[in-house]
């Protein structure tokens, strides 16, 4: 989110490396980080962290497994590559039937799908995880709702923040909308590319922890965790998701103005017209803090000078096509 060779994280990098990478007992940072996490996003009381996305997602749906005794999880969105989720997509050879029975998918937007869900399994659910965000923006209070539900019915309410996760607003798309999860998880954006991630939550819920199995060999390493020191503080201190949601006002497409989706039907003739205007853009704009008004100009004015190209736009409402 802040750029490549961003030079205070880096340095935070150059520095832990020569005290060293991993150790046996949890660094300071650890802590630290910790501290950070839980001052800056509404529902983070604990923490623990992870690597990849997919460890915080799947660490967050077993341990709501564990806290409610049930097994059933309605899906909203992609939440990586481990079996309980892959297991419904269309590209799940290799995950067993009895995995992808447990897990069933609702339409964002539509709080009626997830009622069905509930409807057809009553008291079997252990948990409602989805993005907060993509490319549509929440209507009529849909987060609360399915937050509503979800507890309605027993089961966790899961934001799986691992794209909006301080990108929306310094505490997430949960901040944003205002609507507190009981699990939140936090990855990408976290220690600007150094591999890092958070699962976070409510005490009593991550207290469960204790009797789940959450562990990796690399999860307290301390690169990404000075990395991610320096990454947040600075979106922190320096509202870093204000400024790139008021630079990417301008460019259309769907979703949110610093993680633009523009509607390519060729994409790989449209790749080939940006990277032609000396522009790599595979199909979705994710500003970062090293753009500048400058860069977003020359994209619009790529966009439009791209022959042939046909732009209908109405930023922050439908995407533009291009044929
Ligand atoms: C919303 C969301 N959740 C989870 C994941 C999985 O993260 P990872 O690829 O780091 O395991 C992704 C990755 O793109 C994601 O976009």
């Amino acid at each position: 989110m802040l750029g490549y060779s961003d030079s205070d994280v880096d340095q935070a990098v150059i520095r832990q490396m020569e005290e060293g990478v991993i150790f046996s007992l949890p660094h300071q940072l650890e802590i630290e980080v910790s501290e950070m996490l839980v001052d800056m996003v509404p529902c983070a009381e604990m923490v623990r962290f992870g690597k990849n996305g997919s460890d915080t997602t799947t660490g967050a749906v077993r341990l709501a497994r564990a806290y409610t005794g049930r097994d059933h999880v309605a899906m909203c969105g992609y939440h990586g590559w481990h079996d309980w989720s892959n297991g419904v997509s269309g590209r799940n050879l290799g995950v067993p039937q009895a995995v992808k029975d447990l897990t069933h998918v609702f339409e964002y937007n539509n709080i009626d799908s997830l009622h069905r869900l509930f409807k057809d399994r009553p008291g079997q659910y252990a948990c409602v995880i989805m993005e907060p965000m993509n490319r549509e923006w929440p209507q009529d209070y849909f987060l609360q709702k399915v937050k509503d539900l979800a507890h309605a019915n027993g089961a966790l309410f899961i934001m799986d923040e691992t794209i909006t996760g301080f990108r929306l607003s310094v505490g997430g798309a949960q901040q944003r909308f205002d609507v507190m999860p009981d699990l939140a998880t936090f990855g990408k954006a976290i220690a600007n590319g150094y591999p890092l991630s958070a699962l976070v939550g409510s005490e009593e819920i991550m207290q469960t922890l204790n009797n789940v199995h959450f562990s990796f060999t690399n999860a307290g390493e301390c690169l990404s965790l000075a990395a991610a020191k320096a990454t947040l503080t600075k979106i922190r201190d320096e509202n870093v998701p204000a400024y790139l949601e008021q630079l990417g006002i301008p460019i259309p497409g769907d979703g949110h103005p610093a993680w633009r989706h523009l509607n390519i039907h060729n994409k790989t003739l449209f790749m080939q017209e940006m990277h032609k205007r000396g522009i790599l853009c595979l199909g979705t704009v994710n500003l970062n803090y090293s753009h500048t008004k400058e860069d977003v100009d020359k994209l619009i004015q790529a966009l439009n000078e791209w022959e042939g190209a046909e732009l209908e736009c109405e930023p922050m409402q439908t995407g533009f096509k291009i044929r």
